[in-house]
């Protein structure tokens, strides 16, 4: 039997938007709070150093804000991650957690200590002396850093496992750090200061002296501004890691608008940055959330749809497929691959959970036996219906009929000749029912294709 989970299909949407849509606003919460961290770190420096009092009591404000901005929210979306990721792609969690269950407990006391320093960094502001809030300052800061490095050593090995013969030898340490690591890291915390720079300004808004308002608008111009050279220059270190495949697929396959989006995020935040470090006037609550949400939409949406397609085929550690099959062996954890058993006995016999009816179908139920392979194989890619990603009947054309969907499964799926689906070889039995079913579903598009956009896609 293959180890395959019934799936989850989101119609209209696809499972992928919705965890997209959690996670791109979780980054945006987690990145606000490690950034604010190594900023809280900073400023208590120069708060004793130079005899800043107003940096402590901004460090309250903000770190006030961040508790329910990050905390509250952040720790929300970041279960609704798991729960999601679980039900859509049970196979490449359990991959993950093989792989990293010590490295999430190493996450999650680093996250206590984040969450106890909040707190402290609150209520503590001006009732212990300076230095101790330094200190507790420092502590909240190297715990938070921690809880990214973690986060992303195992962010990364979902692109490809640090060291290229993991899958020969094994180890948590070679499958955590990579090239690919450190550049994401570097990316992220350069991020992270323009994410602060920017969320900031939410809070420095309310500041009502004058004086400390410019003083502050400018600190936080500058610390985003390094954030802006810093991701440039982080970026191009970033991309430099990535292996050939993924660089393929980015430029074969993520959508034009990204490139222009991201610049677009870029000259917003220099240009926010240099206008309220000149006119603070301009810092107001609704012109910083306004500069937050262009930051989300512009910026961190392309990254992190961008990230999740240069990965394609694979969902994690270059050896589970997308669509939870494995496609390779690993010797190291004793892992075989699905696709001999796929190829040789097919998915209808061999998916715990397809129905016994469909196991062997007649000509009355081969289109839904068809339908049930679509959705174990190709939905979590490809969504079966109009819209969401990929509509898959968009990617034939209007005039395929069944026998030549089927020679397009027997030979470029088959294989899997392109760098961005994973191979899929079927024995003639499934093949010949999800053939059945994708031509079926192609006419339908064809007969309802007033639509226009259907009709160029197809094309
Ligand atoms: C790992 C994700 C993934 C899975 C699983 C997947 N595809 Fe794809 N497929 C893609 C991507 C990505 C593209 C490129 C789409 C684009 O650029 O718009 C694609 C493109 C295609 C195309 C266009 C021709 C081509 O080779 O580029 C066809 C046809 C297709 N898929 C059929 C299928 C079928 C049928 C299944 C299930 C048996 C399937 N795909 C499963 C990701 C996937």
């Amino acid at each position: 039997m293959l180890g395959l989970y019934p799936v989850w299909y989101e119609p209209n949407i696809g499972s992928g938007w919705v965890i997209g849509f959690i996670a791109t606003i979780h980054v945006l919460f987690s990145h606000a709070s490690v950034g604010g961290a190594i900023l809280f770190g900073w400023l208590a420096n120069r708060a004793v150093r130079k005899n800043h009092p107003e940096y402590i009591d901004f460090i309250r404000r903000y770190g006030l804000f961040l508790l329910v901005f990050s905390y509250v929210l952040g720790s929300i979306t970041g279960p609704g991650i798991w729960f999601s990721a679980t039900i859509a792609n049970p196979k490449g969690i359990s991959a993950l957690i093989h792989s990293f269950v010590w490295m999430w407990a190493t996450e999650w006391v680093f996250f206590v200590i984040e969450v106890i320093g909040i707190y402290l960094l609150i209520y503590l502001a001006g009732r212990v002396d300076a230095k101790t809030h330094t200190r507790l300052s420092m502590i909240f800061a190297l715990a938070s850093v921690a809880t990214l490095l973690v986060i992303t050593g195992i962010l990364s090995f979902m692109l490809m496992p640090g060291s290229p013969d993991w899958h020969q030898t094994g180890g948590v340490l070679t499958a955590f750090f990579g090239p690919n690591t450190f550049a994401q890291v570097a990316l992220r915390i350069a991020f992270m200061l323009t994410i602060t720079g920017v969320v900031g300004g939410i809070v420095a808004a309310k500041i009502e002296d004058p004086a400390e308002k410019s003083h502050i608008a400018r600190v936080l111009s500058a610390v985003g501004l390094i954030g802006v050279a810093g991701t440039f220059l982080a970026g191009r270190w970033y991309f430099q890691t990535l292996p050939l495949s993924a660089l393929e697929t980015l430029t074969l396959r993520s959508p034009s608008t990204f490139s222009t989006m991201v610049a677009a995020a870029v000259g917003l935040s220099v240009l926010w940055f240099l206008l309220s470090a000149a006119k603070p006037g301009v810092l107001k609550v609704w012109t910083a959330s306004f500069m937050t949400v262009a930051i989300l939409v512009l910026g961190l949406a392309p990254e992190e749809t961008a990230r999740e397609i240069m990965r394609k085929p694979w969902i994690a550690g270059t050896y589970v497929y997308a669509n939870q099959t494995i496609g390779r062996d690993v010797p190291a954890l004793g892992i075989k691959s699905d696709l001999p058993l796929m190829e040789e006995k097919g998915v209808l016999a061999t998916h715990p959970f397809i129905p016994e009816a469909l196991r062997n179908p007649t000509d009355a139920d081969r289109t839904e036996a068809g339908r049930v392979l679509a959705l174990t194989l190709c939905a979590n890619c490809h969504s079966l219906s109009d819209s969401g990603i990929r509509p898959l009947k968009r990617y034939f054309p209007a005039e395929a009929d069944k026998e030549a969907v089927k020679r397009y499964l027997g030979a470029g799926l088959h294989r899997g000749l392109t760098s961005y689906m994973p191979a899929i070889p079927l024995p003639d039995l499934d093949r010949d029912a999800l053939a059945q079913y994708i031509a079926e579903l192609t006419r339908s598009a064809d007969a309802a294709s007033n639509d226009s956009d259907t009709q160029e896609a197809a094309r």
